[in-house]
């Protein structure tokens, strides 16, 4: 069974729906670890439901980002991942943290990539009078929220949309993706090769899978 750590800082909804997949023997992998850059992050008490080892680290017991990654990355591998899942992991990674876990790092980002890396991604889709908003999964490299599509889901924009609107409703649709890319990965289906990720042995385009 491949074993996966997942970060996140949040509430963990997409972590919900990564444990849900795996109870239900539609990802056949092992979440174990759950850890957060936030004490108070609400995924960390769905992980520990769930029977799952869950920790946080303090940013403030560190001299600067590098420590803290270097800390983090020391956690994670104590318990020998193959997989490291970003669900809603809100800061941005050192180089050499990106390096080490090339091509067994992914994250999920509501944005239809390459537009709107960073924050507020719902409200710049609304301020921009978008039709359509979205999800990627893709493979994390050293460029922000730049790395390989692997999948993305798009929903409507509906007239009178707010943020709110737009974040409930992508979450549903992340929800069923990030589960589905995590098994093709299990499954040995995806790799990042020559800065592409590939599917099935095929180079994926700039939006990913179909
Ligand atoms: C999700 O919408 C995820 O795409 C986003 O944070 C939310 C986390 O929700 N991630 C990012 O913005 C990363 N740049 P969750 O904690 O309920 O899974």
């Amino acid at each position: 069974m491949k074993r996966i750590v997942v970060l996140i800082s949040g509430s963990g909804s997409n972590l919900q729906a990564i444990i849900d997949a795996c109870q239900l023997g539609r990802l056949k992998a092992e979440i174990v670890a759950v850890l957060s850059n936030k004490a108070d992050a609400f995924g960390l008490q769905r992980a520990q439901k769930a029977g799952i080892a869950a920790e946080s680290l303090a940013i403030g017991d560190y001299a600067d980002r590098e420590a803290f990654d270097h800390a983090l990355q020391q956690k994670i591998d104590s318990h020998q991942p193959d997989l490291v899942v970003l669900a809603g992991y809100m800061r941005i990674l050192s180089g050499p943290f990106v390096t080490h876990y090339r091509g067994r790092l992914i994250n999920i980002h509501p944005s239809l990539l390459p537009k709107y890396p960073g924050l507020h991604t719902h409200r710049r889709a609304l301020e921009n009078g978008d039709s359509e908003h979205g999800a990627s999964v893709h493979f994390v490299t050293e460029q922000l929220d730049g790395g390989p599509v692997i999948l993305q889901a798009s929903i409507p924009i509906l007239p009178n949309d707010t943020e709110q609107d737009l974040a409930k409703r992508l979450l549903s649709k992340e929800h069923l993706i990030y589960p589905r890319v995590i098994q093709w990965w299990v499954e040995g289906r995806l790799e990042l090769r020559e800065d592409r990720a590939w599917l099935d042995g095929q180079p994926l385009g700039a939006s990913g899978a179909d």
